[in-house]
C-alpha cells in the first residue's frame, strides 16, 4: 500500500520510520505541507493519505483526494471531528483512526496543566531565572481533599479519575453513558450542574459533538464553583472562549489551563514567532497572569507516538487484507 504522509513533523517521521520495518508491504512518502484542495493533488497514485487532528479533511479536499484515486483517509489520531464523513461516505472512502492510544498520556497533560496553574509554576519558572525569590502572588490550593470534577468518563476521563484519586481527591463525573467499573472504584457520578457547582478542578473529557458544542459558557460558568481550576484538553469549541474570558474577568476561576482552544487551528503544530498573530482570543487569554495554553500536545509522549504509528500501519494493512479494522473504521 503507498501512503502519502501529510503534514510530517520530526516526531511523526522517527516513530513511522522505526515502525515501518514491521510494515514491508507499506511504502510511505512523507510530506510537510498539509491538506488542502491544493495539495490534494499530490496524492495522485497513491491507496492512501494519513493526516492528523488539525488537517482539513472537507467536502472540497475530500472531493480532490477522490479525483486522485485515494480510497483510504488514515488519521493519525482519536478525533475524526475534522472528517466529512458524509463526504466520505459518498466517495466511498474508508476512514481510520486511532482510538485510546495513550490516554494517560493526555491525562497526565491535563493533570500537568491543573498543577502548573495552580502552583504558579509558569510564573515561578520565569521569576526564579529573573533572580526574583519572592513568594508573592505564587499561593496555590492543597489538591489533596479537593473535588475533581470530570466531564466524559471514556479512556482519557477515567486515566484522570485514577490520576485525581491518586492525589488524594474526591472525584466526582458526569458521563451520558456512565461506568460501573468506575463507579466501583469509587467515582461518584452526578448531574451536570452538581459537578460544576462543586467541583474544584473542573477537567473536561468528553469529545466535541453537536451537545456538547460551548459545553462551558456564560450560562454554565456562572455555575462553576468559585475559586475553581478548569482545564481543557479535549476539544477547543467544547469552551465559549468569549464566555470564559468574561469569566476571568470576573474572576471566577482560580485558573485555567488550555490544551486546545477555539481558533487554535491557524497555530497549532506550526512556529509563528515572527507573526503578528491576528487572532485577539487567544492574545486575551495569554494576557491573564492564571491562564496557561500549551499547544495540543496532549498526546505528545514517546510511548502514545509508537502505539500512534504502529496502530496506523496496521489500520492501512487491515484495509490491504480487505477487513478494515472494525472499531478503528469512522463511518457517518
Ligand atoms: P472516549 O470516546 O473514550 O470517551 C468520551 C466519553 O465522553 C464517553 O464516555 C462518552 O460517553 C462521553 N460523552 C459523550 N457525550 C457526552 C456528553 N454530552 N456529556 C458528557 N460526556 C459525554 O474518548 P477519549 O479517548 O477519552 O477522548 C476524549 C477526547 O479527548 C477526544 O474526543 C478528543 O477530543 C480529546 N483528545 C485530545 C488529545 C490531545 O492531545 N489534547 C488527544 C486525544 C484525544
Amino acid at each position: 500500500m503507498k501512503i502519502l504522509f501529510y503534514d510530517a513533523k520530526t516526531y511523526d517521521r522517527a516513530s513511522f520510520d522505526a515502525q515501518l520495518p514491521n510494515f514491508p508491504a507499506v511504502t510511505l512518502d512523507y510530506l510537510t505541507a498539509d491538506l488542502t484542495p491544493e495539495t490534494a493533488r499530490l496524492a495522485n497514485g497513491y491507496d492512501a493519505i494519513c493526516a492528523f487532528v488539525n488537517a482539513d479533511l472537507g467536502r472540497d479536499v475530500l472531493f480532490a483526494l477522490y479525483r486522485e484515486g485515494v480510497k483510504t483517509i488514515l488519521l493519525r489520531c482519536a478525533g475524526f471531528n475534522q472528517v466529512d464523513l458524509v463526504a466520505a461516505d459518498e466517495f466511498d472512502m474508508t476512514v481510520l483512526r486511532v482510538p485510546g492510544y495513550s490516554p494517560e498520556a493526555v491525562a497526565e497533560h491535563a493533570m500537568a496543566l491543573a498543577l502548573a496553574v495552580n502552583r504558579h509554576i509558569h510564573k515561578a519558572y520565569i521569576k526564579v531565572r529573573e533572580n526574583n525569590f519572592s513568594l508573592v502572588s505564587l499561593t496555590g490550593m492543597t489538591f489533596h481533599g479537593k473535588v475533581a470534577g470530570i466531564i466524559g468518563t471514556g479512556k482519557i476521563g477515567q486515566a484522570m479519575c485514577r490520576i485525581c484519586q491518586g492525589f488524594g481527591m474526591k472525584v466526582i463525573a458526569y458521563d451520558k453513558y456512565p461506568s460501573d467499573a468506575l463507579r466501583a472504584a469509587g467515582v461518584e457520578y452526578r448531574e451536570l450542574d452538581e459537578v460544576l457547582a462543586e467541583s474544584d478542578l473542573l477537567s473536561l473529557h468528553c469529545p466535541l459533538l453537536d451537545d456538547t458544542y460551548h459545553l462551558i459558557r456564560a450560562e454554565t460558568i456562572a455555575k462553576i464553583k468559585p475559586g475553581c481550576i478548569l482545564v481543557n484538553t479535549s476539544r477547543g469549541a467544547l469552551v465559549d472562549s468569549e464566555a470564559l474570558i468574561a469569566g476571568i474577568r470576573e474572576r471566577r476561576f482560580f485558573g485555567v489551563g488550555l490544551d486546545v482552544y477555539e481558533e487554535e487551528d491557524d497555530n497549532v503544530f506550526e512556529n509563528r514567532e515572527d507573526d503578528i498573530l491576528q487572532s485577539s482570543i487567544t492574545a486575551r487569554l495569554l494576557s491573564f497572569p492564571n491562564v496557561i495554553i500549551t499547544s495540543h500536545q496532549g498526546f505528545l509522549t514517546a510511548e502514545a507516538l509508537e502505539a500512534i504509528a504502529r496502530t496506523t500501519l496496521e489500520n492501512a494493512m487491515s484495509v490491504e487484507q480487505g477487513v478494515p479494522t472494525e472499531g478503528n473504521v469512522v463511518r457517518v
